[in-house]
């Protein structure tokens, strides 16, 4: 059974397949709107989401099938103690296709491993999260038409962003990626990350802590929060929490078409006055993963020889 548990699962080959079906399916969208006629997706969200949740909701409508919902762990039988696999079992009698978001690592692999239907991996811990990743490169796709020769600079919350994590593996595979890793020391990306992705594809990264310095190199700027929840104390989140905010006089040295990314939500690290800036992409990120998430649904579908 195909799923999808870590970006690397897709072909360089399949992400662009699927950032082309997005791009059709954004200019054609009637010709999609029967497509899953008949069949079901399931979300089993056991960790909060407005975007990742919603967003595969209404491409599973737009391409005319239905939805089944578990909107938070408390709503299941995951609070009266069910395993992950138990979970997956009794789902895969209900529906077609899984996305499941969990606050465990490796809690939608076990789910693939128990699952007669596919399962797709909407956010697992600090770990990953392959279907924002596609959002992302579709938006990167879209505003540069490219997904090489590129500086793109991370900043904020590199340790826990599980957003973080799966992009840079993804750009990992182009040529000409140059990486810039903007954190508090405290929040740096790992140093497995550093070493089996960066290093071992020889991409030219560097890390500072200061935003300004490098802001004139970057044609894209990721912007990330730091995620309370997944800090041990309350104290150190809060010392850590507005270490970045990106405001309209820190763009002053920004190149003039570069690409303001965020996977949302935005806490403080993004000054409301600069969603009026052209280079504010981060909701034209959300809109974009609905299409290809609707991609991502088409194409697992298929392979498992249900549409
Ligand atoms: N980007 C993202 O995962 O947003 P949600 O947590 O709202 O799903």
């Amino acid at each position: 059974m195909r799923n999808l548990i870590d970006i690397k699962d897709l072909s360089t080959e399949e992400i662009e397949e699927l950032i082309a079906v997005a791009e059709d399916m954004i200019a054609n969208p009637k010709k999609y709107a029967e497509i899953c006629h008949g069949k079901k997706l399931a979300t089993l969200f056991f960790e909060p989401s407005t975007r990742t949740r919603l967003s595969f909701e209404a491409a599973m409508y737009e391409l005319g099938g239905n939805v089944l919902s578990v909107s938070s762990a408390g709503s299941s039988s995951a609070a009266k103690g069910e395993s992950v696999a138990d979970t997956a079992k009794t789902v895969s009698c209900y529906a077609d296709i899984i996305a499941m978001r969990h606050p465990k690592e490796g809690a939608p692999l076990v789910a693939s491993m128990n699952s007669t239907i596919p399962v797709i991996n909407a956010g697992d811990g600090g770990h990953n999260h392959p279907t924002q990743t596609l959002a992302d490169l579709l938006t990167i796709w879209r505003e540069k038409g490219r997904l090489e020769n590129l500086t793109v600079g991370f900043c904020g919350d590199l340790k826990f962003g599980r957003t973080v994590h799966s992009l840079i593996s993804a750009l990992s595979r182009y040529s000409g990626i140059k990486i810039v890793l903007i954190s508090p020391e405290e929040l740096k990306l790992p140093s497995y990350i550093q070493k089996d992705v960066l290093a071992a594809n020889g991409i030219e990264f560097h890390q500072t802590t200061d935003l300004l310095e490098v802001m004139p190199q970057l044609d894209i700027l990721y912007m990330t929060r730091v995620q309370r929840e997944r800090f041990f104390n309350e104290e150190d989140y809060l010392r850590l929490k507005d270490s970045y905010i990106l405001t309209p006089d820190k763009l002053k040295t920004a190149k003039a078409d570069l690409s303001i990314l965020h996977p949302l939500p935005r806490v403080n690290e993004i000054a409301v006055a600069i969603d009026e800036d052209p280079r504010a992409c981060y909701f034209k990120q959300v809109l974009n993963g609905k299409y290809v998430r609707m991609a991502l649904i088409l194409k697992l579908l298929k392979e498992a020889g249900t549409l």
